[in-house]
This record gives structure tokens, C-alpha cells and sequence, in this order.
């Protein structure tokens, strides 16, 4: 068995990045977590990587605030200090050469259970990727072929051609199994629960088809704006931050055919499958096919908020989306000529992340010239967040005398009681330390969903003299609905 295989456990896991907000947020908390499941392997180190300069007591005190901050008086005091022992802080400058060595010595020795493989997290900006990269390889990180692995957050890249440029740059040096790339999305628990919800009830596969489905949407709202990473968005913006990753991972699952088995390579040849299906839209079409939009300034949370141009270093006159909407039609035997509806943003009513599938009407209006004419269409829904359920809605007869409907919800809860969330970077990190690769994505999976979006990218960037505007806590700009095929399909905001 190679030291990469599923079960070879790593000696040292490098962060990357440390002091940043996704590890703050996100990587140290889903560590302790895993610490305090039993999840992380006896032996193993964390090395944490920043620009900033801290002592070993300063990182450790950092490190208590990083937790406490996010779980408050929840922390676990013997948890959080077997934790803390597991740390060793380093600060230094990643672009320059003569870092690499010191990391190289910091990571020589093998854990006490005797292994040797060393985990990269990059939680850097995208911009030294590359650094990153070739610096490792310089001091021989990439030898013996095979043995570490690296794991690269989203995005990759900003179109087809720079993303194919960092996967080249990535296999110079690191196999295809040693690179994890990050879409956290594909971590949440209820994603996963789609393909279950999907392949392990005989009731729901003869509907889910072009046979019985009207349409689907997918959204990904956010209350929070841009908050200091006007650098980084205002070069971005929700089609690359959101729309080509994200959403079009949560499509996938949707739409893919029952793989052959759970194997990674299984499920991703068929979620590839389906982006190569995408209908390519042509830059005559993309305003049929795509709308994006700013926030003005709002409301949210009943405080006043600017808009995106008063956001700090947001560039003037900027016609960067903060929100984008978009229908994709997936030209195979299963789906041809059911729309995908997609739409994402910042400063939109509240965040929630939600897939709605709306059914066909009967295919006889049975009901016809009773108050039933008007029947309601049927959906499937699913919440990811901020809770994550599955309901169906069908129509009941209303009781009493005459022929009335009301809507009857069938709730299948995800979760009961008191069974904690899961945070989705707790499930990806320990996939990380399994080497198992599943639910990281493919380069094939990026280079095609880049080709789905590329020609709407490169149209928007030609058009720089108007965007349409949305206030801050609304769901966004209403001229999206034009994208819809029929007049009786509209969004879904609340499920
Ligand atoms: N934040 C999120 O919610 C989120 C979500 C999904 C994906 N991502 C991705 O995750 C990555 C990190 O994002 P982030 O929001 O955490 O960024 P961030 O807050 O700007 O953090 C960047 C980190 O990189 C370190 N760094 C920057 N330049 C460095 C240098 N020259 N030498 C050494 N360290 C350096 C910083 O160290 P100092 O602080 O010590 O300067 C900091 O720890 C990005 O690729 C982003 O796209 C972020």
C-alpha cells in the first residue's frame, strides 16, 4: 500500500495561511472538532503558517480565542489542551526561497506511529498557489512522487485557461491523487444526503426527469456583503466566488446519473458527465441566459447598509456582479428542455442555500371549473442552510364541504433532536488525513464547468457601461425573472 492510500495517516499537517479568515473560521474549529471525536491520529502535527510574528505562547493564546470565539463556553478544556500540544507556529514570508528549508527541517521527522507524510493545506490567496507550489519542489516535497498530499481552496483559477495553467503547474510536480481540491459545498452533509436521498429510495428515481419535472433552482443567498475582501471580490465577483463552483457542484449531484459504485471515480466521471452536457450558450445568447447585478445601499437586519460601489476598495464605476442568475439547459436523455435556474448573492434577504424542484402539473386538469382550476404545482425542496431538511409539498383537499386545497408539507428531517451539525470542513479535513478523495473535485470537473461559464464571463467583461442594481435586503434585482421560460415559473424564496 502507498503511504497516499485511503488509511495512510499523515505525520504533519501544514496550514498554509494560519492566521487567515478561512482558518480562523473555518480549518482550526473543524480541527478541535475532529480532536474532540477522536478523529486525528495519534502523532500527528500541525504546523501553522503566517506572515504575522507570534511566540509558541502567543500562537497558543490565538489559538484559545480562535476557539472560543466560535464554540464559547462549549470548549472542552482537555480536548482544546491535547489540541494546543499538536501546534507548532512558524512565521515567515512563503514568497521567499529561504522559508522552505526551515519548513522542510520543522517537518522531517516522522510522527510517532512512524509515518512520514506531510499534508499542504493551502489557505492562501490564489495569487501564490503557484509560489507555493514550485517552492516545495524545490526542496523536494514532490519526492518521492505520490507520498504527500496538497490540498488547494477554491478558486481555481479565474477562467478555463488559467485554471488549466495552475493544474499544469500542480502536475509538474504532484500527482492527480495527491491534490485535493477544495468545494466546501460538496462537504455538507445534506449534499451528501442528496445522493441518498436520490439512490436509496426506489420512490423518488422514475420522478426525477424530464418526464415529471417542470424546472429546478438552485440558490445561494448571503446576507453579509463583501466585508474587507474588496481586493480580492471586486476582481471576481458571484459568477467566479460562487456560481461556477458551488452551485454548479450542488447541479451536478442534482442532475448525475446513479454512479457504478461510491468510488470517487465513479461519481465524478458521472458528475462530468453532466457538465459536458451543459448547452454551451453563445455570446448572441448570454443575455437570454445570464443577468447579473450590484447591491445598492439597503437594509439588512433592519441596520442601514452602503452599496457596493461606497464598499472600501471597491473600484469606482465598478460593473462587478454581486449577484448573478442564471439558466442552464443539460441536453442529455434524462433532462433535455428542463431548465436549471441558478442564482447567487451578496446582501440578499437573509442566507439560505436551497434547492427547489418544481413537478409538472396532472397531465389531465381533472379539476377543471371547480375552485381547483388554479391547482399548485408539487415541489421537492431541500435547505442546506442555515438548517437542512427535505419536505415535499403536495395539495390536500381542504375539510369540510366543497372542493378546496390547502398545501400539506411532507417533512423528512435530516437530522433529530439533539444530533449536532457537522461543520462540511470537518468531513473534508478528515477525508484529507484519510486520503479519500471523493468529495474533492476533479480537474476535469473545473475545466468543464469553466467552459460552461468562460463565454458569459468574457461577454460580461466586454460590457462595462451598466449593471442593474438591487437593494441591500431584498432577493435581488426582479429583472432577473426574465430568464424564466414560462410565465408561471418564478423564484423560490422561501421553502
Ligand atoms: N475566507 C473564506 O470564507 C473562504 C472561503 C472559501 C475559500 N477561501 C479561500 O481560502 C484562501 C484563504 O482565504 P482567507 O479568506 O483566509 O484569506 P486571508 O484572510 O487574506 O488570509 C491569508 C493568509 O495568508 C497569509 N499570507 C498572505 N501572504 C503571505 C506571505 N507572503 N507569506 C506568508 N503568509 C502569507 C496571511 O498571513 P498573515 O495574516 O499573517 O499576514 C493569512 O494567514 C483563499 O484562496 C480564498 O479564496 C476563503
Amino acid at each position: 500500500m502507498s503511504n497516499n492510500e485511503k488509511g495512510a495517516n499523515p505525520a504533519h499537517f501544514v496550514i498554509f495561511g494560519a492566521t487567515g479568515n478561512l482558518a480562523t473560521i473555518k480549518l482550526l474549529p473543524s480541527l478541535y472538532n475532529l480532536e474532540a471525536a477522536g478523529r486525528i491520529p495519534a502523532g500527528m502535527r500541525i504546523l501553522a503558517l503566517g506572515r504575522q510574528e507570534h511566540t509558541h505562547e502567543g500562537w497558543l493564546e490565538h489559538l484559545s480565542k480562535v476557539l472560543h470565539d466560535k464554540f464559547g463556553d462549549k470548549v472542552n478544556r482537555d480536548v482544546a489542551n491535547t489540541f494546543a500540544e499538536r501546534f507548532t507556529y512558524m512565521a515567515g514570508d512563503l514568497r521567499t526561497p529561504e522559508f522552505y528549508p526551515i519548513l522542510k527541517e520543522a517537518v522531517s521527522k516522522p510522527s510517532s506511529s512512524g509515518a512520514d507524510t506531510v499534508v499542504f493545506y493551502l489557505s492562501i490567496g490564489p495569487g501564490d498557489f503557484n509560489t507555493v507550489i514550485n517552492n516545495l519542489d524545490e526542496v523536494g516535497f514532490s519526492q518521492p512522487r505520490g507520498k504527500h498530499r496538497i490540498v488547494v481552496e477554491k478558486p481555481f483559477g479565474t477562467d478555463l485557461e488559467t485554471a488549466q495553467q495552475l493544474n499544469r503547474s500542480l502536475h509538474k510536480h504532484f500527482d492527480e491523487q495527491q491534490i485535493y481540491r477544495i468545494d466546501h459545498y460538496l462537504g455538507k452533509e445534506t449534499v451528501q444526503n442528496l445522493l441518498v436521498f436520490r439512490f436509496a429510495n426506489t420512490m423518488i428515481e422514475p420522478l426525477w426527469n424530464r418526464n415529471y419535472i417542470n424546472h429546478v433552482q438552485i440558490t445561494v443567498a448571503e446576507d453579509l456583503g463583501i466585508g474587507t475582501r474588496a481586493d480580492y471580490y471586486d476582481k471576481s465577483g458571484a459568477m467566479r466566488d460562487m456560481l461556477q463552483n458551488h452551485l454548479m457542484q450542488l447541479l451536478t449531484v442534482v442532475a448525475m446519473e446513479p454512479p457504478s459504485s461510491l468510488e470517487a471515480d465513479a461519481v465524478r466521471d458521472e458528475k462530468v458527465k453532466v457538465l459536458k452536457s451543459m448547452r454551451p450558450i453563445p455570446k448572441s445568447s448570454v443575455n437570454a441566459h445570464a443577468f447579473r447585478a450590484q447591491y445598492a445601499a439597503g437594509t439588512i437586519k433592519g441596520q442601514p447598509v452602503v452599496g457596493y460601489q461606497d464598499e472600501v476598495g471597491v473600484e469606482k464605476n465598478t460593473v462587478t456582479e454581486t449577484f448573478v442568475a442564471a439558466k442552464f439547459y443539460i441536453d442529455n436523455w434524462r433532462w433535455r428542455g428542463v431548465p436549471f435556474y441558478l442564482r447567487t448573492g451578496k446582501r440578499l434577504a437573509k442566507t439560505q442555500s436551497h434547492i427547489a424542484i418544481r413537478l409538472r402539473h396532472p397531465p389531465q386538469h381533472l379539476f377543471q371549473n371547480t375552485p381547483l382550476d388554479q391547482i399548485e404545482p408539487n415541489w421537492i425542496t431541500l435547505e442546506l442552510q442555515p438548517s437542512d431538511f427535505m419536505q415535499m409539498e403536495l395539495q390536500v383537499k381542504t375539510p369540510g364541504l366543497g372542493m378546496g386545497t390547502r398545501q400539506a408539507k411532507l417533512n423528512a428531517p435530516y437530522r433529530l433532536g439533539n444530533e449536532a451539525p457537522m461543520e462540511s470542513y470537518e468531513a473534508l479535513i478528515l477525508d484529507v488525513i484519510q486520503g479519500d478523495k471523493t468529495l474533492f473535485i476533479r480537474f476535469d470537473e473545473v475545466e468543464w464547468a469553466w467552459r460552461v461559464v468562460d463565454p458569459i464571463i468574457k461577454t460580461w467583461s466586454q460590457e462595462r457601461e451598466f449593471i442593474h442594481t438591487y437593494p441591500a435586503g431584498s432577493w435581488g434585482a426582479d429583472e432577473s425573472s426574465r430568464l424564466f421560460d414560462c410565465e408561471d415559473q418564478e423564484w423560490r424564496n422561501e421553502i
